[in-house]
């Protein structure tokens, strides 16, 4: 018998004010121009709260986008799901949060792109940055938990001393300071965002020291890039074990980079949220570790790192059924060896060229 979820990411609109070069989505997005309907919205926060789910993640895109997003925020606090807002936060005005406030909204998480603004409205594409301290100010007048999320690469690192002391002059309750994951436009950009080990090495003595400076204050989550790791990250839990992401077309998916995977989608207008999770082939592809080729079938931490990430084997391998290639014991490891050894070049510049997103 399959657990039920334990989160349901709502990506409710792929539209966007902003340009990020770190984008998760997905570089074609013709497809999710059809968007779920309100009502279609809140059969699926019912379905997904039925199926046991304890929290919504209204994402995008930028969620703010859809007018009818508090109504989608009250469905989900009457269904009793901690609700949490995932924002450029922009567009989130006075009357915005307020009203979000009235419908239940638990917690809100603001995207920053660095503490300083021509660097962060570069990295976002768009004039943003002094609206997003604005709207972060707001987050904690109207008694919110704040969360700040910091994606960090190369043209930002070298500032995360900065970035976490605007942090605690927002007075934030948490910072996630994740390194870029290579999925979506972050795939397009690997070579522009890819910091060098200096850099890491750099950022985690400051990591380390603010960590302890704020513990009891502020916390902080600090994510290192799964490319200099040794071992790949047990991605989302394992595949179809916690989280199930609904993207603006209705499509359901295990992880939000699922989307080029060769498997039949499962879209909630077609079938049920409990045959999606428990029984459709998206979700059952590669649930536990019977999928598994060697090395990974016969590995010891089978178990711990379930294989790595699928939809990052998929993009470096062409097959979601090899070793995630960020593994040392991976066959086609040399793919990433190849990539961190670019970004190790000696004469490697800090700053280079990004592709935008487009606002789609
Ligand atoms: Fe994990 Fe597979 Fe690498 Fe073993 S071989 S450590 S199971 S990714
Ligand atoms: Fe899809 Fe890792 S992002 S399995």
């Amino acid at each position: 018998m399959v657990e039920g979820p334990l989160g349901l990411l709502a990506e409710l609109t792929y539209r966007c004010p902003l340009a990020c070069a770190y984008c998760s989505n997905p570089v074609e997005l013709s497809a999710y121009r059809e968007e779920l309907t309100t009502e279609e919205w809140q059969r699926v926060i019912t379905e997904a709260a039925d199926l046991g789910a304890l929290q919504c993640h209204l994402s995008g895109g930028e969620p703010l986008l859809r007018r009818d997003l508090a109504d989608l925020v009250r469905t989900a606090s009457e269904q009793g799901l901690y609700t949490n807002l995932v924002t450029s936060a922009l567009g989130f005005s006075a009357a915005r949060a307020a009203e979000l406030h009235d419908a239940g909204l638990d917690h809100v998480q603001v995207s920053l792109q660095a503490d300083e603004p021509a660097l962060s409205d570069r990295i976002a594409g768009s004039p943003s940055f002094a609206r997003k301290i604005e709207a972060a100010r707001r987050v904690r007048e109207l008694g919110w938990p704040l969360t700040l999320n910091v994606v960090l690469h190369r043209q930002n690192i070298d500032r995360v001393a900065e970035v976490l002391a605007a942090a605690e002059d927002l007075e934030a309750d948490r910072i996630e300071l994740a390194n870029t994951q290579y999925y979506g436009w972050a795939a397009v950009n690997r070579a522009s965002l890819l910091p060098s080990r200096e850099q890491l090495a750099a950022a985690e003595v400051v990591v380390r020291e603010a960590k302890e400076r704020l513990r009891g204050r502020m916390e902080i989550i600090y994510v290192i890039p799964d490319y200099y790791a040794t071992y790949p990250k047990p991605c989302m839990g394992g595949w179809g074990a916690r989280q199930l992401v609904v993207v603006p077309n209705g499509n359901s998916l295990p992880c939000l980079a699922a989307h080029d995977l060769p498997l039949p989608a499962a879209n909630v207008r077609e079938h049920a949220l409990s045959w999606i999770w428990r029984d459709s082939p998206m979700f059952s592809a590669y649930r536990g570790t019977d999928w598994m080729q060697d090395p990974c079938r016969s590995c010891d931490r089978r178990e711990i790192d379930l294989g790595g990430c699928r939809c990052q084997a998929f993009a470096l391998t062409g097959d979601a059924t090899r070793t995630d290639p960020v593994c040392h014991l991976a066959p086609d490891h040399g793919i990433v060896e190849a990539a961190v050894a670019e970004a190790n070049e000696e004469s490697r510049p800090v700053e280079l060229p990004l592709v935008a997103r487009p606002h789609a």
